[in-house]
């Protein structure tokens, strides 16, 4: 099973990907936990490259980077882990792309969904966790947090063009459940929790 995680930067993803990785390893089940960009070797290095960008860089380039880092990132990890039977939780995916360079920045998104479906070579999340939350309150949490990445520095208005593209992209797409963002960190992992119960229930996993 493939769990992805996607929110904007303050979320509190990151926090809840390690718990659901916890709780999941403590329920006995073999868990790999990974992120875009940077689950693979390669995508370490362009990892390093975007966060630090010093000058903004094209979008396009831009997005064909977070592309490389998720091709790479399928075959080397997600593939392999699945096919071992692990349940992969992954900080991050084709949407992430599909909103901070398609809403975020403003290019085309039929292109990204068409090289996402490439690079991703029909593995699709069975489950995704979309950790909603209020621009004011996310920035809070990531000044809180000091030293900040390229796409951190970025402005109100881009981060709410972010939030625009999460929820619509979300509005009636199947296997997503939207999680309360402002929960402290153990209510969250609680509530993702039991959510995840209860959709494999519903699809007799
Ligand atoms: P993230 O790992 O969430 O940041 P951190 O671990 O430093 O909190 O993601 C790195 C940044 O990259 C984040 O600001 C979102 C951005 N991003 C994109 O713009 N497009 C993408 O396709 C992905 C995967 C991430």
């Amino acid at each position: 099973m493939l769990i992805c995680i996607e929110g904007i930067d303050g979320s509190g993803k990151s926090t809840l990907a390690q718990k659901l990785a916890q709780s999941l390893q403590d329920a006995g089940r073999s868990v790999v936990l990974t992120k875009e960009p940077g689950g693979s070797k390669l995508g370490k290095q362009l990892r390093e490259i975007l966060q630090t960008q010093p000058v903004p860089i094209n979008p396009i380039s831009e997005f064909l980077l977070f592309a490389a880092d998720r091709a790479q990132h399928v075959n080397e990890v997600i593939k392999p882990a699945l096919a071992a039977g692990k349940v992969v939780i992954t900080d991050r995916m084709g949407d992430s792309s599909l909103v901070y360079q398609g809403y975020g920045r403003g290019i085309d998104k039929k292109n990204i969904l068409l090289v996402n479906d490439w690079a991703l070579q029909g593995i699709t999340p069975d489950l995704t966790l979309y950790v909603k939350i209020d621009g004011t309150i996310a920035a809070q949490r990531v000044k809180n947090r000091g030293s900040l990445s390229a796409f951190e520095k970025e402005h109100a208005v881009f981060v709410e063009r972010l939030i625009t593209g999460f929820n619509e992209i979300y509005a009636d797409r199947k296997n997503v459940i939207t999680l309360d963002g402002t929960q402290s960190p153990e209510e969250l992992s609680l509530t993702a929790g039991k959510a995840i119960d209860q959709w494999i229930n519903q699809q007799n996993l």
